[in-house]
């Protein structure tokens, strides 16, 4: 076990060496020698060592270099080198989260991380969170507990009862609403087309002036920092009226919230500390492995009543007992990556890091457009639209980008304009990384269709 532990660290080690110079996208060589790892499943076992070197020979070159600091695709962020390191102590640890009684550090970390996040963002401080898997996750748990304190209210049971002959809840999202937010309400049994859809502005924003009437069964759902332009739903003008009437504000703020680090970007985020949950995700912005998001709950009864379960052989303590807010029992330790990766950036790494990719985001989008192209957001965040002209020139803009491998940025549709999305959101994104990536994308926009 020592040997093998101490050759998947070297292994480990050259590959995230490496990963700063290689094509950011795999060649297809590599991708078509994944079938290596097929074929029959042997009959007698294989040492674990000719295992390692097996996948980390075929496994590694497949691999997209998306921790690396010139990806620039949907919303991803990398490891921090404690949240891995981190990681890795917690593998061999082989930590089960559910109950304090499995794991004391798991149970601990996720409570010293839920009093470090809520201070960092400006959330109520006594707001209960489950750990999950992501912001979709978050989303669900938090959307859980919407459900669960509105039909209460209505007298209505619905862990024992269910939604058949439930009171009706309305539930209003921006036109713009984040496609896992309306994943999260059909998995909650609230469907999708019978959502109120709100108009949103030329940013992707929440009009105000278009929501319908609020009241007590209704759950408004808002985003802090829209996936495309980075744009900030008017949180707390929606907050006030929501809860003039006594409806439920659920902020997905999966990146955005994390603009509370800098007094710089804080101000988009205005009013959202008023909302009654908010699912964060860590995978991308705070840059722990994969994967982790965190759905924070103002008030922790719902999300207990409506994540609880109990057995006669699961003990339980007078203690915060991780499991009693999330979908799962058994799960890893997320908590203990959350710690490090706070513990080790502190909060000036962490405004640092913050800012630098907002900075990094303005820097691209400035490169681009002195060449002539089309910037169709306002750089609020770390988000950029650019357009190369036509759809089909920007289409293929984004296919010999990604086939080129200097960087990796994706396509979007928006407002009726196929655009190229770059998300700065790494920790070790450098400057002179956004400058080289800019540089390739000028090339290839520059040399017509036929890219590198
Ligand atoms: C605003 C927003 N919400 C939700 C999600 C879904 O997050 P996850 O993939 O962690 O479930 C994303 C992912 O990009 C996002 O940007």
């Amino acid at each position: 076990m020592k040997e093998l532990l101490a050759d998947v660290a070297r292994r480990a080690a050259r590959y995230v060496d490496e990963v700063a110079d290689r094509s950011v996208a795999p060649t297809p060589e590599s991708v078509a020698r994944l079938s290596e790892l097929g074929g029959a499943l042997p009959d007698e076992p294989t040492a674990p060592s000719e295992i390692l070197a097996l996948l980390d020979r075929v496994g590694s070159p497949a691999t997209v270099a998306s921790s690396g600091g010139r990806y620039f695709g949907f919303v991803i962020g990398g490891s921090l080198p404690a949240a891995l390191a981190a990681n890795w102590l917690a593998g061999a640890w082989d930590q089960n989260a559910a109950l304090r009684v499995m794991s004391p550090v798991a149970a601990e970390t996720e409570e010293i991380v839920l009093r470090w996040m809520t201070g960092l963002l400006g959330l109520p401080k006594n707001s209960a969170a489950g750990f999950v898997t992501g912001t979709t996750m978050a989303n669900f748990s938090a959307l859980a507990a919407a459900r669960t304190a509105i039909l209460a209210r209505e007298g209505w049971n619905v862990e024992e009862e269910g939604l058949f002959g439930a009171p009706p809840i309305q539930v209003v999202v921006g036109d713009e609403v984040h496609v896992s937010v309306l994943k999260a309400l059909s998995l909650l049994g609230m469907g999708r087309s019978r959502l109120i859809r709100v108009p949103a502005d030329a940013q992707g924003r929440m009009r105000f002036d278009a929501l319908p009437p609020l009241d007590a069964r209704t759950i408004v759902c808002v985003q802090a920092g829209n996936v495309n332009t980075g744009a900030f739903d008017p949180a707390g003008a929606i907050c006030r009226l929501a809860h003039e009437a006594n409806a439920w504000v659920h902020v997905d703020g999966a990146f955005g919230m994390w603009a509370a680090l800098s007094p710089h970007y804080a101000s988009l985020l205005s009013g959202a500390e008023f909302a009654d949950s908010w699912a964060i995700d860590c995978h991308k912005w705070l840059n722990v492995p994969y994967d982790s998001g965190v759905a924070v709950v103002r008030q922790a009864e719902p999300l207990e009543r409506a994540m609880s379960i109990n057995a006669a052989y699961l003990a339980h303590s007078a203690q915060r007992e991780p499991w009693r807010f999330v979908p799962e029992s058994s799960r890893r330790a997320r908590g203990i990556e959350l710690w490090a990766a706070m513990r080790s950036l502190g909060r000036s790494g962490l405004r640092e890091l913050v800012e630098r990719n907002c900075r990094q985001a303005r820097l691209f989008a400035s490169r681009l457009s002195a060449a002539g192209h089309a910037i169709l957001n306002d750089v609020v965040l770390n988000q950029v639209l650019v357009s190369f002209g036509s759809a089909e020139k920007t289409a293929q803009v984004i296919a010999a980008v990604q086939q080129e491998g200097t960087c990796w940025c994706g396509g979007t549709e928006w407002h009726g304009r196929t655009a190229m999305r770059i998300s700065v959101s790494n920790w070790s994104t450098t400057d002179e990384d956004v400058e080289r990536s800019a540089a390739a994308i000028l090339r290839i926009a520059g040399q017509g269709t036929s890219g590198a």
